[in-house]
């Protein structure tokens, strides 16, 4: 007889609002993620459940979600590893509404991100994410007479800011505290991005003072707590809590 996971997921209804979890049983096979489980479940149980994805490979950022109260790609995360593997430590306590006697040992829990809007069961509303990185203008542009970005930058040079290249704009370091409280708080992936092309030799010297001014303005990298939860839960290691005391250490003294 086939293998079961049992699973307990968010469902909100965009048109009446209703929240409620739900029950389903995925039949298990040997690498199955948990994306792949809920293809399974819209295919096979519920085809109304709502969920993002794009890439399937951990590369596009969409599949952003809560899984067992760890924000986590579902394409990266596998369903045989959710109860065993190591979870990061000092996370908050993240609520969507009233679970259901949820049997911790047995059912993978599912929700969406946190600190977001909520349309519809896993699918959240990230304009206000967006919102900041756009204010914050981590790219090129001729208009600033930047370089050509595929020019003029040594190994080394690339090396040293390649971790927070990695950054895939996920959305899973939203969950910050800091992002639960203030909904003017530009939030660590915006600023890890400004680190990145703050440090970055091919930005205009006046196209760098623009994005430095932008976050040291008071709901950027001021209002950082220094919870360090975006490190922990990033998928990619861009660590944005340590990009943003970067900022704050070195790039103020050259003020
Ligand atoms: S589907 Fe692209 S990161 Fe998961």
């Amino acid at each position: 007889m086939e293998e079961l996971q049992k699973f307990l997921i968010f469902r909100k209804d965009s048109e009446t609002q209703e929240i409620k979890y739900e029950r389903f049983d995925v039949p298990k096979r040997k690498g199955m993620t948990i994306l792949e489980a809920l293809f399974y479940i819209q295919d096979n149980l519920d085809s109304s459940l709502a969920f993002r994805y794009s890439c399937r490979g951990a590369i596009c950022g969409s599949c952003g979600m809560t899984v067992d109260k760890v924000p986590d790609l579902a394409c990266r995360t596998q369903v045989s590893a959710v109860k065993s593997q190591k979870k990061p430590v000092k996370l908050p306590e993240f609520s969507f509404g009233k679970v259901p006697d949820w049997d911790q040992e047995n059912e993978i829990l599912i929700e969406p991100l946190p600190n977001m809007e909520v349309i519809q069961d896993l699918v959240v509303d990230m304009e206000l994410f967006w919102a900041f990185y756009r204010k914050v203008e981590p790219f090129f542009t001729r208009e600033w007479n930047d370089e050509a970005p595929e020019s003029h930058q040594s190994s080394d040079a690339a090396r040293s800011i390649e971790h927070l290249v990695n950054c895939i704009a996920c959305g899973l370091c939203w969950s910050c505290p800091v992002n639960a409280n203030n909904k003017n708080y530009f939030g660590p992936t915006a600023l890890a991005k400004a680190d990145r092309f703050i440090a970055d030799n091919r930005l205009s010297e006046e196209h760098r003072k623009e994005i430095q001014t932008k976050v040291w303005s008071e709901n950027a990298v001021p209002a950082c707590e220094q919870y360090f939860v975006c490190n922990r839960v990033c998928p990619k290691g861009v660590r944005p809590g340590t990009a943003i005391k970067d900022i704050r250490d070195k790039w103020s003294k050259t003020e």
